[in-house]
């Protein structure tokens, strides 16, 4: 039997990356996969490949930024799949742009999406949760403790994940609901394609931290590797775990 045999989980921006490889591997160990997700095509895609694998799984397209109709869509996945144990909030987005250049539109469309959607989403998931207990995972960053230039809204979302999580995990303690983040390093997905090059692979990233050990690893990491910390903090073995982040980074922060 899976680990997630008979428990539905809502996997925000499911349908590329770390959500995709997550929703697959949760359909895997049993899981009822609902993908939200605005790429409603390859939301669409992904359910497709997790049915035809006999898996049940559902595609919910929408802007989590727009915020209004959340609440009901996820309304709408407890009707359909009859419960909700297991949200994961990942879908983001990064703007990349100097502090000086951002304007306030792109600066809130980073916070619209990478923080007030996870609230929002944990707001509406936590209504069906409190009738049986379940698990709420963010997806951070290691830019929640580090910075680099040209990415200060998307630091300052990632840093205030931190802090709803910890604030969630005690607010919802009571229903049985635990509530963490995770802070991947560099992981290799759309979202590390920059200018249509994969920044992992650019003879600077490899210069900087590969070569020098400022990644101990010495390689960037994969979707799978970040799925597999999800699955752990979605799963019975974190029963007595909640406000913890866990670092999935090759080592990265530790090097600093
Ligand atoms: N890739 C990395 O190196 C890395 C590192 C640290 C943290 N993360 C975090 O991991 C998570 C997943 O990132 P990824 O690398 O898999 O990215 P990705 O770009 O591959 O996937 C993001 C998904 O989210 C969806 N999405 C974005 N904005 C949305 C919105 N407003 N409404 C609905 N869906 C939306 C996209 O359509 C896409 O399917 C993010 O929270 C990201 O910040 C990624």
């Amino acid at each position: 039997m899976g680990r997630l045999a008979g428990k539905v989980a809502i996997v925000t921006g499911g349908a590329s990356g770390i959500g995709r490889a997550t929703a697959n591997l949760f359909s895997r160990e049993g899981a009822q996969v609902a993908i939200l997700d605005r790429n409603g095509a390859a939301a669409r895609e992904t359910v497709e490949n997790l049915r035809r694998a006999g898996a049940e799984a559902g595609a919910w397209e929408v802007d989590l930024a727009e915020g209004a109709v959340t609440e009901t869509i996820i309304a709408n996945v407890a009707a359909e799949m009859g419960r909700i144990d297991v949200l994961v909030n990942n879908a983001a987005t990064y703007v990349l742009r100097s502090f000086a250049q951002m304007t306030r539109e792109e600066w809130q469309k980073v916070l619209d999406t990478n923080l007030t959607a996870y609230f929002l989403c944990a707001r509406a998931a936590a209504k069906e949760m409190r009738k049986h207990g379940g698990s709420i995972i963010n997806i951070s960053s290691v830019h929640r403790i580090i910075s680099e230039p040209n990415s200060g809204a998307y630091a300052a979302s990632k840093g205030g994940v931190s802090q709803l999580t910890r604030n969630l995990a005690i607010e919802l303690a009571p229903d049985n609901i635990v509530v963490n983040s995770i802070s991947p390093g560099f992981i290799r997905t759309p979202m590390s394609v920059v200018n249509g090059v994969d920044e992992t692979t650019t003879p600077n990233f490899i210069d900087t931290y590969v070569k020098t050990g400022r990644i101990p690893l010495r390689r960037a990491g994969l979707p799978e590797e970040i799925a597999a910390a999800a699955l752990f903090l979605a799963s019975r073995e974190c029963g007595y775990l909640t406000g913890a982040d866990l670092v999935v980074d090759g080592g990265l922060t530790i090097t600093l």
